[in-house]
């Protein structure tokens, strides 16, 4: 069975087919979803969608690319909203200097921010960093002291980054990129992390593995990821999927 650690179901392009497509996970091998926020308008769309279907939990939080407007109030509702009985996660929260908007300086205090709220609600963190590894990695050196459980999803640095990553015991979310032609360095990393702290994502409706690159993603695709993981470890299918049910359960505490 796949645990799709990280979706983004109230994306538009779910729009026309998202009920059909979320009410035939079941039967297609797909045992759990974390829908991610990633605005504060898509952290109240999750809230929805956990409310709606039994497999589905949610994560709230808001993208840097989205915290300009960002106020105090916003937060004092992820704060209260955090106590929900299916938000198991703060994020995605992090830092995005590949589109250069809004100004590091703002990306930073709010992800700074969303850290400390994780730390108080006592949720583990999903990080989005895209091109900012160095200040990411100082500004959860400074969190270290109050960390709690944090994934670098859709993780794209090196080795030698995973392995600092490892020595602060974050896990890895890894998904379509991995299936990639020429994602030689992610290869790399991967066979490097130990299994135990790898999460399976799509991050859909982006980064579709291949055979569908480019093509709408979906949490069923994650049987692709799963055997490229499985050629890279030297191990069966079913055991990346059962080790990666397994690590989603512990990382979002949950426990039916
Ligand atoms: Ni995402």
């Amino acid at each position: 069975m796949i645990f799709d650690t990280h979706a983004h179901y109230d994306d538009e392009a779910f729009d026309k087919d998202r009920d059909y497509l979320l009410v035939s996970m079941a039967e297609q091998g797909v045992a759990y979803i974390v829908n991610i926020g990633a605005s504060m308008t898509s952290s109240e769309k999750t809230i929805a969608l956990t409310e709606k279907y039994p497999f589905i939990y949610g994560a709230i939080g808001v993208h840097p690319s989205e915290t300009k407007e960002l106020t105090k109030e916003d937060m004092q509702w992820l704060k209260i909203k955090a106590s929900e009985p299916k938000v198991v996660a703060i994020g995605e929260i992090g830092l995005d200097y590949y589109w250069q908007e809004p100004d590091k300086s703002v990306q930073k205090m709010w992800f700074e921010r969303q850290l400390h709220l994780a730390s108080e609600v006592n949720l583990p963190v999903v990080i989005h960093s895209r091109d900012a590894a160095q200040d990411t990695m100082e500004i959860l050196k400074k969190w270290q002291v109050e960390k709690t459980a944090g994934v670098i999803h859709c993780f794209s640095y090196t080795k030698e980054m995973a392995r600092e990553y490892l020595n602060m015991d974050y896990y890895f979310g890894i998904g379509g990129v991995l299936t990639f032609k020429n994602a030689k360095k992610l290869a790399e990393a991967v066979e490097y992390i130990p299994m135990n702290r790898i999460l399976l994502e799509t991050d859909c409706p982006y980064l579709a593995p291949e055979p569908y690159r480019g093509k709408r993603n979906q949490s069923v695709y994650i049987d692709f990821v799963a055997q490229r993981l499985s050629e890279i470890k030297g191990i069966s299918k079913e055991e990346v999927l059962e080790q990666t049910m397994k690590n989603g359960k512990v990382f979002y505490n949950i426990n039916d």
